[in-house]
């Protein structure tokens, strides 16, 4: 072998060594891979969003002893009047879900994730005490009922249950 070919041959083993490294390098970093530097990138289009938490299975969280806390305020026509302001009203927004004779508010139904409590079964209603009907109004079921601890004072929850008391009806003869 010539001079000459030995080295034409080592020249080409070099050039498509150089080739093979530089595709291989080319193929790990895509040209589109955003500098080291830049911000964390965006999550691929293909990992599925957050999903809609399941509240299906939600419930009270209420404190032990919940149903023994006794009402300080007395159902006077005031309180009652006050507890029905703040039912009625967006405070406490209550109608939204129970309806003005808390049997439900048939128009939001189809909105709600959970058909609401018939607060004028009196059935029902004469089977819980006034400590378990503040807890809950303070407490709420999460994605279900909302808690009205931040929005109504202590007071304006026990006159909300003293109104909410008022809803119990018997139910009409069949
Ligand atoms: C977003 C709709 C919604 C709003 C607003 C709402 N509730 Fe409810 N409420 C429900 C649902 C749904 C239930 C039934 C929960 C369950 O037991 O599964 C319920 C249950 C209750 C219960 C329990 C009844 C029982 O049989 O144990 C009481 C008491 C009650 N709500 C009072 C209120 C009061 C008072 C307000 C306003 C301060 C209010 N709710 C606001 C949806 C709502």
């Amino acid at each position: 072998m010539s001079m000459r070919l030995k080295v034409t041959l080592v020249i080409t083993a070099l050039v498509v060594c150089a080739m093979t490294l530089t595709l291989r390098s080319l193929a790990q970093t895509p040209a589109s891979a955003p500098p080291a530097s830049a911000a964390p990138p965006r999550p691929a289009p293909e990992q599925a969003p957050a999903p809609t938490p399941d509240f299906s299975k939600a419930t009270w969280d209420l404190p032990a002893n919940a149903d023994k806390t006794k009402n300080p305020v007395e159902p006077t026509e005031e309180s009652v009047a006050k507890g029905k302001e703040l039912f009625m009203g967006k405070k406490g927004n209550c109608v939204f879900c129970h309806g003005e004779t808390g049997a439900g508010n048939a128009e939001n139904l189809p909105k709600l994730r959970r058909k609401p409590a018939d607060l004028s079964d009196k059935e029902r209603m004469t089977s819980i005490s006034d400590g378990e009907i503040f807890w809950k109004v303070t407490r709420g079921i999460p994605g279900i009922m909302p808690g009205r601890e931040k929005q109504l004072t202590e007071e304006e929850r026990w006159q909300v249950v003293n109104y909410v008391r008022t809803l119990a009806k018997d139910k009409p003869a069949m």
